[in-house]
């Protein structure tokens, strides 16, 4: 059979990843595929740029619409990122009838309920398995590996640099700002770091997870977000004092209200496995009817951990070239006359404990006005911890862990507090999952 030939748009640290992979490991991956996968083009930014890989054989080019339209082309990667231009050709090359695999999971998040429609309209495939967690094969496991289950909820740790961060931060002591330097130098933080502190990059991928769980449209809109750079290395100790690791955590969780779509700071129990996955990997927590909860870890970011992610879709695309659009999987795991738009819960109404950290005057009768907050807002309380004050001074920090409750309670309590004249400064708020 005569080989795919594959364009590369975007030879960064993924495209050169997957150019390397897939000539080293060609003759596995014939094997597989069932025929030979060849990239014949590929375009960059700027050509005079060192690459960490070789591009033998591989025609050039500065202008990525050349290849998408280029009809030798059988399967488009695009692997440049952003939302504008990468819109533009990952639609132009469905308009050509060209499969697309990518690992831009802010495309996807945004746009991909016109991109899927768009590609059904045309027969062909948008696989984005590279879009989630890096290497690891989340969207295979939760879209065909457990189709026969109901999913209830799902809990990931989906971004490398954060969790990074929140490690460096628990393990060495060492400053936030200096450590996401230091995500930044080794390629795994987004061109917008902003997008891995504040839950942007670990939302867009929530809700590409979410979809696929509850079959639901694609709707980034509604993913509640809260990033990490209020985490202090007190709050981090005061976790670990209580048994409990502070994790950036993507939830989704199918309630008999609505759908919770939440990333924010988490304290988990630290007995469970996913609070010791550390550093820059990634770990998925699926918990569905059938067979209960399983774990998916590994890299969810890097050259070629990546790149194994879309070279598994390029394999994909490649058996399903004769297959009718109906036999194959559904781009959102559901078919597509039976997604359904179930309501999304609003922040104020998701439910769950709290991590509560406050500083208090040291004399009598302050710890009475904030439990007494608490009990008119039906807040129960877990655990208290009232810490030492430091020598010189008249102020203690306390600790809470309550029982749970919903959101807007916590918020009203919170302000309350916050207006005690005996509570200095803000109330530090960090919501605790069991994950049992
Ligand atoms: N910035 C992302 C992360 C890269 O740190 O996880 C992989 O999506």
């Amino acid at each position: 059979m005569k080989p795919v030939k594959v364009g590369v748009l975007g030879l960064g640290t993924v495209g050169g990843g997957t150019v390397n992979v897939l000539k080293r490991n060609a003759q596995e991956i014939s094997r597989r595929a069932g025929r030979d996968i060849i990239v014949t083009r590929a375009s960059a930014r700027d050509l005079s740029r060192e690459r960490i890989c070789s591009t033998e054989g591989i025609s050039l080019s500065t202008d990525p619409l050349e290849i998408v339209n280029d009809p030798e082309i059988d399967i488009i990667l695009e692997l440049i990122g952003g939302t504008t231009l990468a819109k533009d050709l990952v639609l132009q090359a469905i308009a050509n009838g060209k499969h697309i695999v990518t690992a831009n999971k802010a495309l996807i998040a945004l746009h991909g309920n016109e991109i899927f429609a768009a590609a059904g309209e045309a027969n062909v495939v948008v696989a984005y398995e590279a879009a989630v967690a890096g290497g690891i094969p989340i969207i295979k496991a939760i879209r065909e590996g457990l189709s026969g289950n109901q999913i209830n909820w799902l809990a990931g740790i989906i971004n490398g640099t954060g969790n990074f961060i929140l490690t460096e931060m628990r393990d060495k002591g060492r400053d936030f700002a200096d450590v996401l330097a230091e995500a930044q130098a080794l390629g795994y933080a987004e061109a917008d770091p902003t997008f891995d502190v504040e839950g942007i990059d670990a939302g867009h991928k929530l809700m590409i997870l979410a979809s696929i769980a509850f079959g639901i449209p694609l709707q980034f809109e509604n993913v509640f977000t809260e990033g990490i750079s209020n985490i202090t290395r007190a709050d981090v100790e005061y976790a670990g004092e209580l048994g409990y690791r502070i994790k950036h955590l993507g939830i989704a969780r199918k309630t008999t209200k609505g759908i919770e779509l939440r990333v924010h700071p988490t304290l988990i129990p630290e007995r469970r496995l996913i609070a010791n996955v550390d550093g820059v990997m990634n770990a998925v927590l699926v918990h569905a009817d059938a067979v209960g909860p399983t774990l998916y870890y590994g890299a969810g970011a890097g050259a070629e951990a990546t790149a194994s992610a879309v070279i598994a879709d390029v394999v994909d695309v490649v058996r399903t070239l004769t297959l009718s659009a109906k036999n194959r999987v559904p781009h959102l795991a559901f078919q597509d006359n039976a997604i359904t738009d179930l309501s999304i819960l609003s922040p104020d109404e998701i439910e769950t404990t709290y991590y509560l950290r406050l500083t208090l005057e040291d004399k009598p009768g302050t710890l009475a006005d904030i439990t007494h907050i608490l009990a008119k807002h039906n807040i129960s309380i877990e655990a208290i911890i009232q810490k030492e004050p430091h020598h010189d001074e008249t102020e203690l920090p306390v600790i809470m862990l309550t029982q749970k409750t919903i959101e807007k309670e916590m918020n009203s309590a919170i302000s309350a507090i916050e207006n005690l004249s005996s509570v200095t400064g803000q109330v530090t708020r960090i919501r605790l999952e069991t994950l049992g």
